[in-house]
């Protein structure tokens, strides 16, 4: 099988060809959600960075378009997002054309070459169609270095309350918040993060967005920071905080401070493979949702992941709810609700029960193709034991997840699911996610896509994504318990066709 068989996904956007990291300039505008990507249109690996572009009528599957923003003499072109400014506020509309501004950040290698620090600053650029083409603001930068070395990935928000743009900004080990009312002209409001969430690598790609608490009329805002290393299982990852900003201020809400790791913070994605994600823009309030994507690598291997031709894939894009429950809140996020316009097959079963041991669920001669699977069930019943869910091949190649209930976490298991060998990094030992219930059955719903696996639990209460690379194609499903039969209600598998 050629690379593009065997690794291509169906339905996580890949770039036809070379390097992609984080998504960036995400916004909804006239029926199209737009995506840029951090990329280097001349090989697989990392270099000058670029935006890409693509876009989607569904968030599910996209069409790439030329690149829309290239490096110049100011510095490679960074991760950063974009806005509708439908009130013309910036003053770039002309002739009636409503304009979409992106605000990115300039990272000037000269300046990093020389040892100076200042070499990251904050720019904007702006589109009259639309996000197809853009013209770089004559005055960049709009916001230069104060002198801080990491200094960079502004994400814009309209602030509704106050009537006025926010942006917040990743510093060195901290989020800066600033203000302005054209997008222009910046004023720095605060800064947060000192003793608060993972601090074992450099703060990246933060967000910021009010949500409403699900099912009440509360109002929380959400702070999501990517930290470059010291995720829960090692490598990049992103965390998120809970509490309310009063439009200079982002203060924690006390409820949320009690729902801290050991490494003092809480996690959008357990897994290895989701990083620098953040939420589209100018969703209309007829639709209400948060709308998230993530990278689907980790710094840690990204660049030597086993694919030449392209490398690296955005995650399934998502919806985010937050909830508070007994006391504690917490963001969850589950796939949007359009993938299901993809269903070509069913296979359902209402209830069946299990003997431990491994038991076949399902193989490839039953009539579902497994290259894109979209599985869900609820395991009744819980046990003091292990449920091993596992997808594998003919080649022995195997991807295991699924929770310990003796230890109480959820786990990936990738060690032995294929090529593992290009980074001791990949797969070091068991992901883990902790397992905190207090109800006797389990929600599980999954995506599987030829190189992905990404498992949503409670509905996307505790959410891991991981990527592998089998040397065949998968082609069969099983679960495995040590001590007890194993109750499963409600078994959906979805197949999903994309051609
Ligand atoms: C996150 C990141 C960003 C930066 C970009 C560079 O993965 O390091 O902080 O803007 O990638 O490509």
């Amino acid at each position: 099988l050629s690379e593009e068989q065997l690794y291509r996904p169906n339905f996580h956007f890949t770039p036809k060809a070379n390097w992609m990291n984080d998504p960036n300039g995400m916004f909804f505008y006239n029926g199209y959600y737009h995506l840029y990507f951090q990329y280097y249109p001349d090989g697989n690996v990392w270099g000058p960075m670029h935006w890409g572009h693509a876009i989607s009528t569904d968030m599910v599957t996209w069409v790439e378009k030329p690149i829309a923003l290239y490096p110049d003499e100011k510095g490679y072109i960074f991760s950063g997002s974009a806005v509708v400014d439908a009130d013309n506020t910036s003053g770039f509309g002309k002739g009636g054309k409503i304009p979409t501004i992106a605000m990115f950040t300039y990272h000037n290698m000269d300046k990093e070459k020389n040892g100076d620090v200042n070499f990251q600053s904050q720019a904007i650029a702006y589109s009259l169609d639309e996000g197809l083409t853009w013209e770089k603001y004559a005055d960049n930068p709009v916001i230069k270095n104060p002198n801080i070395k990491d200094f960079r990935d502004p994400k814009v928000v309209w602030d509704e309350v106050n009537e006025k743009w926010i942006m917040v900004l990743a510093a060195g080990q901290e989020i800066m918040f600033y203000s302005s009312k054209n997008l222009k002209d910046w004023e720095l409001l605060s800064n947060f993060g000192e003793n608060i969430g993972s601090h074992d690598g450099v703060w990246e790609c933060p967000d910021l967005f009010a949500m409403q608490v699900e099912g009440t009329d509360e109002v929380k805002w959400v702070l999501i920071v990517s930290v470059g290393k010291g995720g829960y299982n090692m490598g990049s990852a992103t965390q998120y905080f809970v509490g309310d900003f009063d439009g200079k201020n982002f203060t924690i809400d006390p409820d949320f401070k009690n729902e801290l790791d050991t490494n003092n913070a809480s996690w959008i994605d357990y897994g290895k493979d989701n990083y620098a994600g953040v939420t589209w823009s100018n969703i209309p309030d007829t639709d209400g949702r948060k709308l998230f994507i993530g990278w689907m690598s980790n710094w840690q291997y990204a660049t030597k992941v086993p694919t030449e031709k392209w490398r690296s894939s955005m995650t399934v894009a998502r919806e985010l709810k937050l909830t508070k429950t007994n006391n504690k809140y917490q963001l969850k996020s589950v796939p949007v609700k359009e993938i299901s316009n993809y269903i070509s097959k069913t296979v359902k079963k209402n209830s069946i029960n299990i003997e431990k041991g491994k038991q076949t669920l399902l193989t490839n001669k039953k009539l579902i193709d497994f290259k894109s699977l979209d599985i869900q069930f609820t395991i009744k019943n819980l046990k003091e034991d292990t449920y091993t869910f596992c997808f594998d091949n003919k080649s022995g190649d195997a991807i295991k997840f699924g929770l310990n209930n003796n230890e109480q976490f959820f786990f990936i298991d990738r060690m032995v699911s294929g090529n593992v060998s290009f980074s001791e990094e990949f797969a070091p030992k068991i992901s883990k996610a902790p397992f905190t219930t207090t109800e006797n059955e389990l929600e599980v719903r999954l995506l599987l896509d030829k190189t992905s696996i990404e498992i949503f639990y409670n509905n996307g209460e505790t959410v891991m994504t991981e990527i592998f690379f089998p040397k065949n194609p998968i082609e069969a499903f099983s679960v495995q318990s040590e001590n007890f039969n194993i109750e499963i209600e409600n078994l959906i598998i979805n197949e999903l066709n994309f051609n």
